[in-house]
């Protein structure tokens, strides 16, 4: 099955090819959901502008347009209306809705809702999460590891090749001291690494870099054991490994309990491209070491330090500092040491070439835009972008977590909150949302033990995740407990609700309808109409989220299909239906809704219960 937006193009498309000739090939039909359900389910705005060009009236060339749409455009939908300049408004027919979601087949999995995979399905890499080594996850950690997951997830469904890649921070300078340190407090980590462990990775980074600060002679260590490690000097090394597979025991479990489908296979971090720095920073030196006039970059020396100066078609230095002075990309520093910017060079070059990317994501805060700003020109500059029939770059940004004092979270005595303990109170504060329910007779389920827990820990960290990746992600927002948990709005736990609900209606009735479980649908009720009408549009809420790298896209359908559900159960008794006919639709419909909701919330990675 197509969306209901590709089918109306086709045939839109195909009208315009009838009008335009071969430019209508490429002619947007602007197809967009009506904005009220009175005008029809769609319109085409496409009179409008093509009236202009074509220096005819919009509402005469909508006639036209109208009349020349291909036959089978009666079996989907009812007769055009024209409206306003010249609008067509486009209503679908009840009878072909319901014969769409007759044609959805039984679950499988994945569970694709009988949606065809996208028509151009290509490789991109999505780079996300990226911790840095040693040091604990914060918040801040928590939005790019999430909206990538689901970014890589939702490319996926679609049916595009996914490479996760965690750009861990695993090498650099740091690690000197942090050998050095290793090496002189716990050496058994080097002989007997499985023996020891580090509970607190933020308080090892910290004393180690106090010592490195205070004790000359450390850190003579410190910087000897940074030119150890370059040379791959076995303990060294052993104890790099330590601190890097250390550190992995505190994020996997983290990554685990958020859903979040990267493993250490997926890690590609820093030191991965240590190796590569030199050549890639002798590749532009060759290539673009003399200026040229049709070159947009030149590489060149500035105050010992090696840079990558950027020009506009003009000859102007493309980016400027706040004192107006062209603003490099510096890619060796004065003492040789080679910068964040080279590696990303070297990642890039890598997952064009060597991984054949099509697509290349990363999943940032907003102030790394001019860091890839940059990393995007260069690559261009560079023709790499052209390789692979054409390379998009995507930086997916996103803004900062507030408390709610509007100022960026923090714990009370102004430390970054670490994400395990984050994610532990929201699960408590779930657990005592259930316990409270469970104390109140009138809204006891009868939850056991083990099921008090496992909700908690959907609900809890469903929550937190929701709350997230519900926003506009460029926004800063508000971190707000009681919003998150609350059973009412665009939440996790309304929608967690919906769906349980919805499944415990189905159960009850399909004990009763036995062989009518997949009998027709019927949609005489505009109620019925509209949540059919939902349903359908979830291929193409899917499309335009991946297009625009919107996650929020999804979680509104989601939250809109859950209130035209609760309308359409308002209004259409379902067990108590007039007809064993009727009620078999209506479950039908039930079914169908809780499966869109099931594989919304599983693109957030949010886990539905059966019970709530
Ligand atoms: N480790 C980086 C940070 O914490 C994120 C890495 C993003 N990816 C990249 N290719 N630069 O800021």
């Amino acid at each position: 099955m197509k969306s209901l937006v590709q089918q109306l193009q086709t045939l839109f498309r195909r009208a315009l090819i009838e009008i335009l000739g071969d430019a209508g090939r490429d002619a947007d039909p602007m197809i967009r959901a009506a904005g009220d359900e009175r005008f029809g389910d769609y319109q085409s705005n496409v009179a409008m502008g093509l009236a202009k060009m074509l220096q005819t009236k919009p509402r005469d060339l909508a006639q036209r347009i109208v009349a020349a749409l291909p036959q089978e455009t009666n079996d989907l939908c009812e007769p055009m209306e024209i409206a306003g300049p010249g609008f067509i408004n486009i209503r679908l027919r009840a009878d072909r809705l319901a014969e769409m979601l007759e044609a959805v087949p039984p679950t499988t999995a994945p569970d694709r809702l009988g949606i065809e995979p996208g028509e151009r399905p290509h490789k991109v890499v999505v780079d996300y999460s990226g911790p840095n080594i040693a040091k604990q996850m914060h918040v801040g950690h928590l939005r790019s590891t999430i909206i990538g997951d689901t970014i890589a997830r939702m490319l996926e469904y679609v049916g595009h090749e996914v490479v996760r890649q965690n750009h861990i921070g695993d090498w650099g300078t740091q690690f000197g001291m942090l050998c050095a340190f290793l090496k002189d407090k716990m050496p058994e980590a080097l002989s007997a690494p499985e023996t020891v462990h580090l509970e607190d990775l933020e308080d090892f980074y910290r004393q180690a870099s106090a010592r490195d600060k205070e004790d000359p002679a450390f850190h003579e260590q410190a910087r000897a054991e940074v030119v150890a490690l370059h040379n791959h000097e076995p303990s060294t090394l052993r104890a790099w490994q330590y601190i890097v597979d250390e550190s992995r025991r505190h994020y996997m479990p983290i990554y685990r309990r958020l859903g979040v489908s990267l493993t250490p296979a997926d890690e590609r971090g820093e030191s991965f491209y240590a190796e590569r720095l030199s050549e890639v920073v002798d590749e532009f030196r060759e290539r673009f070491g003399t200026e040229s006039p049709a070159a947009r970059i030149v590489v060149r020396p500035d105050q010992g330090a090696l840079c990558i100066f950027h020009l506009t078609a003009e000859g102007e230095p493309r980016f400027k500092n706040p004192e107006d002075q062209p603003l490099p990309m510096i890619i060796r520093k004065s003492d040789g040491a080679f910068l964040y910017a080279t590696t990303d060079l070297a990642a890039l070059r890598f997952r064009i070439r060597d991984l054949g990317a099509r697509q290349v994501i990363y999943v940032t805060d907003a102030r790394q835009a001019l860091h890839f700003e940059m990393l995007f020109a260069t690559a261009e500059a560079a023709s790499w972008t052209t390789a692979n029939d054409g390379v998009q770059l995507d930086h997916v940004t996103f803004g900062s977590i507030l408390g709610e004092d509007r100022k960026p979270l923090k714990t009370r005595s102004g430390e970054n909150i670490k994400l395990a303990d984050l994610l532990d109170e929201a699960v408590r504060r779930a657990e005592q949302l259930i316990r409270a329910g469970e104390a109140d007779e009138t809204k006891r389920r009868g939850f056991n033990e083990e099921q008090i827990k496992d909700i908690a820990e959907a609900v809890g960290i469903g929550a937190v995740k929701y709350a997230d990746l519900s926003q506009n992600r460029q926004s800063d927002y508000v971190f707000s407990w009681d919003k998150m948990l609350a059973m009412e709005g665009n939440t996790a736990p309304y929608m967690m609700y919906a769906y349980a609900r919805i499944r415990s209606i189905y159960r009850k009735g399909a004990e009763t309808i036995g062989e009518k479980r997949d009998g027709k649908i019927v949609l005489d009720e505009s109620a019925e109409r509209l949540l059919a009408r939902q349903i359908l549009r979830f291929p193409e809420t899917i499309e335009a989220a991946v297009a625009g790298l919107k996650i929020n896209l999804l979680t509104d359908y989601l939250y809109a299909l859950g209130g035209v559900f609760m309308k359409f159960y308002e209004s259409c008794p379902v067990l108590k239906a007039d007809t064993p006919e009727r009620k078999a639709s209506r479950l039908r419909l039930c079914e169908l809704t809780a499966r869109t909701l099931r594989i919304g919330l599983d693109l957030l990675g949010i886990l539905v219960v059966e019970r709530m």
